[in-house]
């Protein structure tokens, strides 16, 4: 596939980046996962916004304005043969001289953006859901930033695949944060329940799409702190991000959620989900 980087397309084959880039030595980027429909970026300005505030954070300049990057974004969409695609875009500090901790002087960032299919749940996962485990949110307490620094992330979901689960639901102190890479909703009595935006998780677009879909359509919702045991408890429980848009949760732990099948309110919503994206 093509590939963009530092101003190029080119094969991603081809593409190379330094040793010495701090992406590569600390972990110094950002990043987002851009969905794309029929060949239009869903969400776009959100997800531009989203990495605004990353880079911000890491005291990193936008190399790009909106429009910029709308454009190279579109570029990448049209050298690639996928309708459906997910754009990973990256910037991080750059190159430096020598191994340095803190920020050198004189650096231009690198900017990297690939494409690849985007494949949404098959039938068979939204018919059944998926199996998730549950783990201790050892992350930092910037959860909130999209970082290239996922190991901890990488950790969490390799513990769920390790048991033959699709994620890791975290929580942090008797509190349901998110998913290892998802957000994470639950259904009590009837009423649609997310934890609010804080440190502790990552702002999901496809998060906020699931709240507006809920009060649009009269879905009765709630944002709040939500315990763990409430989560074991739930009726349903729901993942959401981009690649996964909203997926049941139908064991966690070994244990059935509900009925152990996908809930009417999360079938409702991948519905309302899959409209609003068309
Ligand atoms: N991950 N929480 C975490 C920790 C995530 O990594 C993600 C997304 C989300 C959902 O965010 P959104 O709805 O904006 O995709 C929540 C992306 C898809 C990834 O790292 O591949």
């Amino acid at each position: 596939s093509t590939c963009y980087l530092d101003g190029r397309y080119l094969p991603l084959d081809q593409a190379r980046i330094s040793p010495m880039d701090r992406g590569f030595l600390f972990g110094d980027g950002a990043y987002e996962v851009i969905p794309v429909y029929s060949r239009r970026p869903f969400r776009l300005e959100e997800h531009i916004a989203r990495l605004g505030n990353t880079l911000a954070a890491l005291q990193l300049p936008d190399p790009h304005n909106a429009g910029e990057w709308a454009v190279i974004i579109r570029e990448l969409v049209a050298t690639n043969d996928w309708e459906d695609q997910s754009v990973y875009l990256q910037v991080t500090r750059g190159a430096d001289t020598k191994r340095n901790h803190a920020f050198p002087a004189q650096v231009t960032p690198t900017v990297f953006l690939m494409s690849d299919a985007l494949l949404t749940p098959p039938a068979d996962q939204l018919a059944s859901g998926v199996a998730a485990v549950s783990a201790a949110d050892f992350r930092w307490l910037r959860c909130d930033l999209k970082t290239v620094a996922l190991l901890a992330n990488c950790l969490l979901r390799q513990h769920a695949v390790a048991q033959g689960c699709a994620e890791t639901i975290l929580f942090r102190d008797g509190f349901l944060t998110e998913g290892s890479a998802s957000n994470i909703f639950i259904v009590r009595d009837g009423v649609v329940l997310t934890p609010p935006k804080s440190h502790l998780m990552l702002p999901g677009i496809t998060y906020d799409v699931v709240l507006e879909l809920a009060a649009r359509h009269d879905v009765a919702h709630e944002v709040r702190e939500i315990l763990e045991d409430e989560v074991r408890g739930a009726d349903e429980i729901w993942m959401t991000s981009s690649t996964k848009e909203v997926l049941a949760v139908t064991t966690l732990d070994g244990r059935p959620v509900g009925d152990g099948r996908p809930g009417p309110l999360g079938r409702r919503m991948h519905a309302l989900y899959q409209d609003f994206k068309n």
